[in-house]
């Protein structure tokens, strides 16, 4: 079968296709025929600083939707042949991947595969930001960093579906703050949001704050809380130190911070994430969230989806086609 792997850190040109053997699914594991395999900001991290990569070579990529090929020993479900879509540690980009069953989803009818690989990793984070983590409450408002990317299409929509008062977003070009608009978002900023937030909201600040970029943003976006605020950590897009935060910046105001991360669930709760991503496949079922795809590749040009996702510029959701009709 083709994968598409890296023997070194590097640019999107580490990516080279290579020929592998198919894997078989071990104890409590499911093989998976992909179709489509969904593109991941972590894929960029793993590839260029070795996020998350246990050693090399290394076959990124978290997402697909595929068909069952295989179960393994103990497993009694999806059938073969099921259309599922599934979240793994790694291995997405190829022809066949194996995933612990429990992360493993049957697609719900009226989901059709292409938009089944958007949806494992980006919904469920989204869901939990909002919802299980940042317990939005009917009339609070929010500020998403990174608003147009996968998950900040999926968190506007979310949180203005949870009736936020104003849904805020920063992005870093005019063009992602219009895609931040059609997706739920009510003004979005570019470039220094501080002052910004502090004019929108009347000087007050926001209920929740939802950062990926880590360092001086997260500082900044924790800086932006109302009294009473939540600030919850998903990312460190800025590769900035690790930050930390203590009592004097959470005692005046009575913050709280907190983190998230759906591939820790998946490693230490597989039935958490399974609740979790059910009720979040709901929201894309109910039409209360829809993810764009706003470019996809076939899979020997897996390093094009990460030269375009490197230029910074891209939105919504990137895809690969490893074997669709149209692949
Ligand atoms: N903890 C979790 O469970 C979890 C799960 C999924 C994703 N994530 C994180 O959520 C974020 C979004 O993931 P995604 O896959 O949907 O990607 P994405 O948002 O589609 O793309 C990544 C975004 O990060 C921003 N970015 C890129 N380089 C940056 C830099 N050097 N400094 C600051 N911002 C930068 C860009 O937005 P702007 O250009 O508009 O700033 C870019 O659009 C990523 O940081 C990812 O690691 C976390």
């Amino acid at each position: 079968m083709r994968a598409v792997e890296f023997q070194e850190y590097g640019g999107p040109e580490v990516l080279k296709v290579v020929e592998a053997p198919v894997p078989a699914p071990g104890p409590g594991q499911v093989s998976v025929d992909v179709a489509w395999t969904g593109v991941n900001f972590a894929d960029l991290k793993a590839r260029a600083e070795g996020y998350r990569v246990p050693e090399l070579p290394f076959v990124p990529g978290l997402e697909v939707s595929g068909r069952v090929r295989a179960l393994g020993a103990g497993v009694t479900g999806p059938a073969v042949g099921q259309e599922v879509a599934a979240l793994v540690q790694s291995g997405a980009y190829a022809d066949v991947v194996v995933a612990d069953a429990a992360t493993v989803f049957p697609l719900p009818d009226g989901v059709d595969l292409r938009t089944g690989a958007t949806l494992p990793s980006v919904l469920p984070t989204a869901y939990a930001l909002v919802h299980t983590v940042g317990r939005l409450q009917p009339g609070e408002t929010v500020l998403v960093q990174s608003a147009a990317g996968g998950v900040g299409t999926a968190v506007g929509q979310l949180a203005r579906a949870a009736g936020a008062s104003a849904v805020y977003g920063v992005v870093s070009s005019a063009a992602k703050a219009a895609h931040a608009r059609a997706h739920g978002y009510d003004e979005v900023f570019t470039g220094d949001f501080g002052q910004a937030v502090r004019e929108a909201t009347g000087g007050r600040g926001v209920d929740l704050a939802l950062d990926p970029v880590g360092g001086a943003t997260l500082r900044a976006s924790l800086a932006s809380l109302a009294r009473w605020g939540r600030l919850v950590s998903y990312g460190n897009a800025s590769g900035e130190a690790a930050w930390t935060v203590g009592q004097p910046e959470l005692y005046p105001l009575a913050l709280s911070v907190a983190g998230f991360s759906i591939l820790n669930l998946a490693q230490s709760d597989p039935t958490a994430l399974r609740e979790l991503t059910d009720r979040a496949f709901a929201k894309a079922l109910d039409g209360t969230v829809t993810l764009p795809v706003t470019a996809e590749f076939p899979l020997e040009e897996a390093s094009e989806a990460h030269r375009l996702m490197d230029t910074r510029t891209t939105t919504g959701k990137l895809l690969l086609r490893v074997n669709t009709p149209t692949g």
